[in-house]
């Protein structure tokens, strides 16, 4: 063969491996593969949007050693998006949200924020507290929900990344101001998140207060284990540790009463599909239109515990919960109704998602049986809750 045929054909091999690399390397980010998934863990940090008060909003990029991804905003704390493998190794964004500020702002359902200073109801807004009564907002039909009208989920949190050996971290600390949303004491408020090298998600919260107050923080995030916007979350199952829960009246709030869960629909001690028993006839899954319930955990101690476990069968992705709360709120998703667009351009249909949100009771401040939410001057509030990613 003559010496520039050689070329050519050395030349037209090159192009083909360099061909075949590009294309290789299209193919596996098209199947979601991260590009740089040998590299340390890092974290990011982009404008995301600005407030109409001019307030400007960032969103962080975590990553870990293993390519998953989470994206964090510091309005409201919000948890935007999870990237985790399936069992074959492909990654979808398991958390519902938007691609947007506006559409946070104006419509959100407190996807993946931080729900404070009191996650849950309070009936009629209203609580006593050191001989005196507080009057919250009503936002929730006649109760208050997640801390009112602008709650921790609508405020712009001062953020600070941070970078381990095996983590990396952001720091969000907000201020609350004495009787902001007419709760009393100045509340110091910090929720740490962590992404760990093992695929989870680790939120610290802590608080302390000026004066006697209430407080119970949670983290709101929706999940589908499908990946969000890829249909409904029926055919999940579900696990939760709990042999008690709080039934509520028409208005959700709890009786008071702290009732068994065995033989009713609303029992996940053995794994069951969401979808199984959703539609009951039973009075409790009615009044909230499927399931929207505080559980009694079965705690062993005071430390972080096994609160619940779900396992998407189709994608094999499993998500635990760990948690030191009392409490676990699960809902499935009742309110969504199909006119929210996600993150990922597709609408939100009914139980298109569901949340598990570690807590305290709901209405715990006019329980005197409920473990108690009063918080005190010279007193740390502390919590840890884990979102614990693996697929099988
Ligand atoms: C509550 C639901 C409520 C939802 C708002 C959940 O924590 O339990 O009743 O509709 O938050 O998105």
């Amino acid at each position: 063969m003559p010496s520039s045929a050689r070329t050519r054909n050395g030349l037209a091999t090159a192009v083909r491996v360099v061909l075949v690399a590009v294309v290789a390397l299209a193919l596996s980010l098209a199947a979601g593969f991260p590009a740089q998934a040998a590299t340390g863990p890092s974290i990011t940090k982009k404008h995301f949007g600005t407030l109409p008060d001019g307030k400007k909003v960032d969103v962080y990029t975590l990553r870990n050693t293993n390519g998953m991804r989470v994206n964090i905003l510091t309005y409201g704390g919000i948890l935007q998006s999870i990237e985790v493998p399936d069992s074959r190794g492909k990654f979808a964004n398991v958390t519902l949200g938007f691609d947007n500020l506006p559409d946070y702002v104006n419509k959100s359902l407190y996807f993946g924020a931080i729900a404070g200073r009191y996650a849950n109801r309070i009936a009629k807004g209203r609580f006593t507290l050191g001989g005196k009564t507080y009057q919250l907002a009503t936002n929730d039909g006649p109760n208050h929900l997640h801390g009112g009208d602008k709650g921790f989920d609508k405020r712009v949190w001062q953020a600070q990344p941070f970078k381990r050996n095996d983590s990396v971290g952001l720091e969000l600390a907000y201020t609350s101001p004495n009787g902001e949303e007419h709760y009393p004491g100045t509340l110091r408020t910090k929720v740490v998140y962590t992404l760990t090298h093992d695929n989870r998600i680790r939120m610290d919260y802590s608080a302390t207060t000026g004066r006697p107050t209430i407080v119970n923080l949670t983290n709101h995030a929706y999940f589908n284990l499908r990946g969000e916007g890829n249909g409904l979350i029926l055919g999940h199952r579900l696990q939760i540790n709990a042999s008690r829960y709080t039934p509520i009246d028409k208005t959700l709030i709890p009786t008071g009463k702290v009732a068994q869960l065995s033989g009713t629909p609303l029992d996940f001690r053995r794994p069951t599909a969401i979808g199984e028993r959703v539609n009951s006839k039973d009075q409790q899954i009615v009044r909230s239109g499927g399931y929207d319930h505080n559980y009694v955990l079965d705690r062993r101690g005071h430390g972080l515990d096994l609160a619940a476990r779900v396992v998407e069968p189709d994608s094999g992705r499993v998500l635990e919960v760990f948690t030191d709360q009392p409490g676990l709120q699960f809902y499935s998703g009742n309110f969504l109704d199909g006119t929210l667009r996600g993150t990922g351009g597709h609408l939100y249909p009914k139980r298109s998602g569901f949340t598990l949100e570690s807590q305290h009771f709901p209405d715990s401040p006019n329980h005197k049986n409920f473990p108690s939410t009063v918080l005190r001057p010279g007193d740390v509030y502390r919590t840890t809750t884990i979102y614990a990613f693996s697929a099988k």
